[in-house]
């Protein structure tokens, strides 16, 4: 067998980075191309859900999430600084250079949810993966039944991508409510829990051929889940992500396990139904 060099599932490619954005504290989005325009062109076909290997030379390598539509020009992350790898990225210029493997994971299944009603339902960074599956059902619009954004941070200074939200919130295509749990003097908004934006006047969350993507804390999670299944919303309806440590990102070393399944090719997306089969009822 004649083995090349790019056979490697394990290598990455180099990528640049083209600028940074402040998004609240701590997190920043990375706009970033392939130094191949090859390499570019084949990433572009991720699916909204799905997530990358990031490697700093020196420092490490880790998993983030694809914030971007894949309809999108722009390729970027959104990382919080937790720790080293994250704080390698965050010290990053413009014109450095970093590496990139992936896509990874199985994502959402847009195309299965043609038809249906979908709820986002997100709380602070956890609005980062289901940003590509709001702009991927925006772009789509005419594929979808209503499309409804959930969206709430700990205070108005935490909520994300501001451009996106205040786009989402002038459209005639979607709903998009917004809540904080501490309001700022200038806060003209909901204050509350992302739950208390369900019962607000005219809010009407239909449960018949609907999907509700929830990602946030567990906190958030558990009690958002509560709601959706007392609303009548089945376990096979809800999708939400799962985070694991990573290694290989592609179903070899283990270090993702959760029961039977790898989080990092039979997930990171699993509906509510499989979140609590593998025993991960958050
Ligand atoms: C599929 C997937 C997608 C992700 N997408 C994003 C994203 O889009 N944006 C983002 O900011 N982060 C994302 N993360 C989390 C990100 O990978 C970790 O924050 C990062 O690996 C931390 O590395 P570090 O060296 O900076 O911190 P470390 O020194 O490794 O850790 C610092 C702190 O973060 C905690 N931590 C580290 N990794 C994880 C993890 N995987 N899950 C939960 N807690 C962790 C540690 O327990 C510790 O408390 C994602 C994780 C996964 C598995
Ligand atoms: S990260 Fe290696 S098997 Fe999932």
């Amino acid at each position: 067998m004649n083995l090349q060099a790019t056979d490697n599932i394990y290598l990455p490619k180099l990528a640049i980075l083209d600028r940074v954005q402040d998004e609240i504290a701590e997190v920043k989005t990375f706009y970033w191309h392939f130094e191949e325009p090859e390499e570019q062109r084949r990433f572009k076909q991720f699916r909204p859900g799905q997530f990358a290997q990031v490697s700093l030379f020196g420092i490490g390598e880790f998993p983030l999430s694809l914030p971007p539509s894949p309809t999108e020009a722009e390729t970027f992350f959104t990382a919080r600084q937790v720790g080293s790898c994250t704080a390698g990225l965050h010290a990053l210029r413009p014109g450095d250079k970093f590496a990139v493997r992936g896509p990874y994971g199985n994502g959402f299944p847009m195309e299965d949810y043609y038809g249906k009603n979908l709820v986002f339902v997100a709380g602070g960074i956890g609005l980062i993966p289901l940003r590509s599956c709001i702009i991927y059902a925006l772009r789509h619009r005419d594929k979808y039944r209503k499309i409804q954004i959930f969206y709430g941070a700990k205070r108005q200074s935490e909520l994300m991508y501001r451009p996106d939200l205040a786009e989402w919130e002038g459209s005639a295509g979607v709903e998009c409510h917004l809540t904080v749990d501490r309001a700022d003097p200038t806060w003209k908004g909901n204050v509350g829990v992302v739950g208390s934006l369900f019962k607000k006047p005219g809010v009407e969350v239909p449960v018949e051929h609907t999907v509700a993507f929830v990602c946030g804390p567990p906190i958030m999670f558990r009690f958002v889940i509560k709601d959706l299944l007392a609303m009548g919303l089945p376990e096979t309806a809800i999708v939400s992500t799962l985070e694991r440590y990573m290694k290989c990102g592609v179903g070899k070393c283990g270090h993702c396990c959760i029961g039977v399944a790898y989080v990092c090719v039979d997930g990171p997306v699993f509906t509510y139904e499989q979140i609590k089969k593998l025993g991960e009822d958050i």
